[in-house]
């Protein structure tokens, strides 16, 4: 049985987190499409110093991180196991439960936008930033502005992606003060997108200075990409959620509870997100991307309407818990890294993953998991007795 490459074979691995380190390798050989080689890449560390010294500045080593894989998760009909990245004891543990619940009620189910990223351009020193929005708007600067863009991003542009609109917005609360910030939308493809939206960016802007009579200062991507968000949520009925002291009823209404507290307060919204990005993190560092864009778009995203919230969102409808999250998903399937880091080249092949869509989804499917996790065992048992005792090394201790 080939298990992570074939997506109709369930991801329920039972008793795998009960196997020793031996054993784990064991199932891996048997049940799953990697070679000898490539299970020896994981369980070796795989990244060598000469593979770091080609990926960083300044090489002098290599920092392990410990990897496990999450079990259980049904993703738009298909079976994921999942690599997770993580020192976190119970994160792993604990997601591959809430997966186990989950699956119950037919999975997760993800919704992705089109891979448009944005780029900025500021302007200063004009006289009217009210006449430069007019400028750049007619209909033969954005063509004049587009078409330079996609002369600087030929290879992007034959893999059917490139600029594509563009939008000056005014920043700043005092009047006649404002700022000319110029967006640009860039459909990156399968790429996280920051290079290529950053030469689109420099390229354009001594036109746009040009048009409008200003300097142009600062040319980078945003990393809230409002443009790229990926959507997941499941559907369980509340009697398949797992029994503790409460009724299933009280549990689910608990849940609700915890909803709306971390809609309703900053402080709670900022733990209940970490939680969040607990998984999105961690396979998005086995996977090869930069959490760090991701994060941040996801915490901007949290705070659009003036004020930090969850991620999240639980209701109930009749007899169903109904689980969402909606965040900027910023992922790559073709970079740097993937073409160089040898474990990721593995975990990439074990996931099954072929594209940066793919991945969004399943990215926002892991942190809506993660945060039905935890807010299970802060309704319940509470995290020290609910969660920790998930992971068999801290049982040990
Ligand atoms: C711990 O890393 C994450 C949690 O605090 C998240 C949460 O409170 O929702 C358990």
């Amino acid at each position: 049985m080939n298990l992570p490459t074939k997506k109709n074979q369930s991801s329920a691995l039972s008793g795998f987190h009960k196997l020793s380190l031996a054993g784990r390798r064991q199932v891996l050989t048997e049940r799953s499409d990697l070679t000898s080689e490539e299970i020896d890449i994981l369980m070796s560390g795989g990244l060598s110093t000469h593979q770091a010294d080609l990926l960083t500045e300044n090489a002098i080593g290599v920092l392990g991180l410990p990897l496990g894989l999450a079990t259980n998760f049904l993703i738009d009909d298909s079976e994921y196991l999942l690599p997770m990245a993580v020192e976190e004891a119970s994160v792993i543990a604990a997601v591959s439960r809430a997966a186990k619940i989950i699956r119950r009620g037919g999975g997760l189910k993800s919704e992705v936008d089109e891979p448009i990223m944005i780029g900025q351009v500021q302007v200063l020193d004009l006289k009217d930033p009210r006449v430069a929005v007019k400028l750049l708007h007619r209909p033969e600067s954005k063509k004049e502005i587009l078409a330079l863009a996609n002369n600087a991003i030929p290879n992007m542009v034959a893999r059917g992606g490139g600029a594509k609109d563009l939008q000056a917005r005014l920043v700043g609360r005092d009047a006649g003060k404002e700022m000319l910030i110029v967006h640009l939308f860039v459909d990156v493809r399968e790429a996280m997108g920051a290079n290529v939206v950053n030469t689109v960016c420099e390229a354009v802007a001594p036109k746009i200075g040009e048009i409008v009579g200003g300097q142009t200062n600062l040319r980078i991507l945003s990393n809230l990409a409002d443009r790229r968000l990926a959507k997941a949520s499941f559907r369980v009925a509340v009697s398949a959620l797992p029994n503790f002291d409460y009724s299933v009823e009280e549990i689910a209404r608990r849940i609700v509870e915890a909803s709306n507290l971390a809609k309703a307060d900053s402080y709670r919204a900022a733990t209940h997100n970490k939680g969040i990005f607990n998984g999105i993190d961690a396979v998005a560092i086995a996977l090869g991307q930069d959490w760090r864009a991701i994060e941040a778009g996801g915490h901007a995203y949290a705070a659009r309407h003036g004020q930090y919230r969850a991620l999240t969102d639980y209701r109930l409808e009749k007899k169903y818990l109904i689980g969402e999250i909606e965040l900027p998903m910023q992922v790559g399937w073709y970079g740097r890294v993937a073409k160089i880091h040898p474990t990721i080249q593995v975990l990439r092949k074990l996931t099954g993953i072929t594209s940066a869509g793919e991945l969004a989804g399943v990215l926002a499917a892991v942190g809506l998991a993660q945060n039905f996790a935890a807010i299970l065992a802060l309704v319940t048992e509470g995290i020290q007795k609910g969660h920790m005792p998930l992971c068999e090394k801290v049982k040990q201790r």
